[in-house]
């Protein structure tokens, strides 16, 4: 089985570590849009155009499903409502079964604007939900920065709010964020984390179980700087441990 993901960066990490532990033999196909990279920070109509452009890309190279590994273009895509020509998956597409009574989710800028995870967790029961930007984490994690000093200062910035609010769970809204779930702990004990990627992953594995197996392989496609990239790639391998290659592909010019 062939799987196609997409994020901005390194983000998509999180996911790929969750498909893997249910499908180490399958061959994936991730693009990392680096050169429009961050999203977040994006309006609803330019995070559609990179979406678009990574969508046919992934659908071209003969996957046979897509998992959208970023929620900002997730949420992007499922606004405008996009249809693929093969079955799609998205971060968005979770399930929780955790103490919904006050949730907070961190997220990018886009993400919390768009309000998506207020609607969906409202749809799943819940009765508070705070949305808090944090667009700041994402060049942190980029940047290699998840145990520094600035990683502390930028989580009581954003997320000082959350003290003595009642919040019980915090969702990561965004797919860098687990990457910083060990500061999370130590600065809110308190929060039951979630992260959707390991209930997406046991979706797309339930669809794809009858899949012919490949062998386990993944191919990153970067659009700037492969070889930056490829550091990062190295830091991280063991979260999924499998082979891998990192190509530059040209997905069109830098949208502004
Ligand atoms: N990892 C992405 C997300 O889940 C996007 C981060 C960004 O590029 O701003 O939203």
């Amino acid at each position: 089985m062939k799987i196609g993901l997409f994020d901005s960066g390194i983000g998509g990490l999180t996911v790929l570590t969750q498909l893997v532990k249910y499908m180490p033999d399958a061959e994936y196909f991730y693009v990392a849009d680096t050169l429009n990279a961050p999203f977040g920070t994006k309006t609803q109509d330019q995070i559609l155009v990179i979406s678009l452009r990574v969508l046919d890309f992934l659908e071209r190279s003969g996957v046979d499903c897509i998992v959208t590994a970023c929620n900002t273009a997730d949420a992007s895509i499922r606004s405008a409502k996009v249809q693929t020509q093969i079955p799609y998956f998205g971060i968005l597409d979770f399930e929780i079964s955790a103490d919904l009574q006050r949730v907070a989710v961190i997220a990018t800028k886009f993400t919390v604007q768009n309000g998506i995870y207020g609607r969906i967790l409202k749809s799943k029961g819940a009765k508070e939900v705070l949305e808090i930007p944090c667009q700041s984490f994402v060049k942190i994690v980029e940047e290699g920065l998840i145990d520094s000093s600035q990683a502390d200062q930028e989580i009581e910035n954003c997320m000082g709010i959350l003290r003595n609010s009642g919040t019980s769970t915090l969702v990561f809204g965004c797919t860098h964020f687990p990457f910083l779930a060990h500061k999370i702990r130590a600065h809110f004990p308190e929060l039951i984390l979630f992260d959707p990627a390991q209930s997406v992953a046991e979706k797309v594995w339930r669809a794809l179980m009858k899949t012919n197996r490949d062998n386990g392989k993944v191919n990153f496609f970067v659009t700037s700087d492969p070889s930056s990239f490829s550091n990062k790639i190295l830091k991280y391998q063991r979260l999924f441990d499998l082979p891998f290659t990192v190509e530059l592909i040209d997905l069109g010019d830098p949208i502004r």
